[in-house]
């Protein structure tokens, strides 16, 4: 393949994005769960067309997410299994790479983005992401369930890199549905937690906390992290949170962390680390393109979380990787 060809492959990824999406929000993993189907069969269950269903499956053959069974049946393959675990819930569907319509609205203004330096999704809403999802909480329940599912899968690689085991409460500082504060709760029975998050966002966390059976070790408090950040943990946790503010905002949530921490106590942020010289890092660049259009904002190098940290009142002790996108960056009050 030349390098034409490479590029116009690439540049079709949207198409397959687009198609993974729609084969996943008419369920059709879960049809092919037990058996393989016919696509007649599958298109009476999916009220859609037969030929048109046809063409869709075919064309996701080809990437190895069906499988041909014979006699013009469609199976399943392994890829099926891991779109069928996020098809199961549909608000999670928007989770597979075809992304929320409201981000992929903004990606179409990345040349806003790129020619000012600022949030495209800003200049299309005229609000930030959090407060246009905070007013629209339809919106916004997808937008958190979604992000719940995605810290799930980062929930195992973080306790295997980072051990809670000497600490009695933490804190999960914009802990969304509390993913992660569930995960972590679950494995260390003997702690407590406390999920902070805005009123909007913290208002659907029950349930997910009442099925990780760690509803009882954690209390759930709403607020603005610019304002001031629970007291009472001597763990606080920061998942996903610094990449979306610039320096100043990110300074202000740490210094608010900071305000209520003592000398013996821990700050673990979980986020991507750049490596500005390793080119070789295409879910990074591409997370911090994401936070351009999305937030204005960017990912960061650890140097640059160190000056940060410093800039809050910490000193930056470790910084882990882990198999996940994230690192785990340990710090302590200075
Ligand atoms: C990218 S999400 C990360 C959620 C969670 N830490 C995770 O990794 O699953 C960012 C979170 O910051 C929260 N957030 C944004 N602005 C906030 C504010 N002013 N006060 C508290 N939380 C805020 C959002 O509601 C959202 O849950």
């Amino acid at each position: 393949m030349d390098n034409v060809d490479t590029l116009r492959g690439r540049l079709g990824d949207y198409q397959v994005a687009q198609a993974v999406a729609v084969a996943g929000e008419l369920r059709i993993p879960e049809l092919l769960a037990h058996r393989p189907k016919s696509i007649d069969e599958l298109a009476q269950a999916t009220g859609t067309h037969p030929r048109s269903l046809s063409r869709l499956l075919r064309a996701l053959i080809t990437i190895g997410v069906f499988v041909p069974a014979g006699e013009g049946k469609i199976a399943a393959s392994p890829l099926t299994a891991s779109l069928r675990h996020v098809a199961l819930d549909p608000a999670a569907i928007r989770a597979l790479p075809g992304g929320l319509p409201h981000e992929r609205e903004a990606w179409e203004h990345l040349r806003h983005s790129i020619t000012t330096g600022q949030s495209a999704f800003r200049h299309l809403h005229d609000q930030s992401s959090w407060d246009f999802h905070a007013q629209q909480l339809d919106q916004g329940d997808v937008l958190h369930a979604t992000m719940s599912r995605g810290t799930q899968q980062w929930a195992r690689a973080v306790l295997t890199a980072y051990s809670f085991a000497d600490a009695a409460c933490v804190v999960d500082v914009g802990g969304g549905h509390g993913a992660l504060i569930a995960a972590i709760l679950q494995t260390y029975p003997h702690l407590r937690g406390i999920l902070f998050d805005q009123p909007s966002v913290v208002r659907g966390a029950l349930p997910l906390l009442t099925e990780a059976g760690v509803a009882d070790q954690c209390a759930v408090i709403a607020g603005d992290f610019f304002a001031h950040v629970p007291a009472g943990g001597d763990f606080y946790l920061i998942k996903s949170i610094i990449h979306n503010w610039d320096d100043g905002d990110a300074r202000q949530i740490l210094a608010n962390c900071r305000a209520v921490m003592q000398p013996t106590h821990r700050l673990v942020l979980v986020e991507p680390v750049l490596e500005p010289d390793n080119l070789n890092q295409r879910d990074k660049f591409f997370m911090d393109l994401h936070m351009l259009v999305i937030h204005g904002s960017r990912e960061r190098t650890a140097e640059e979380f160190e000056i940060l940290l410093s800039a809050a009142g910490f000193r930056l002790t470790r910084c882990i990787p882990t198999e996940m996108m994230g690192t785990v960056i340990e710090a302590v009050p200075d």
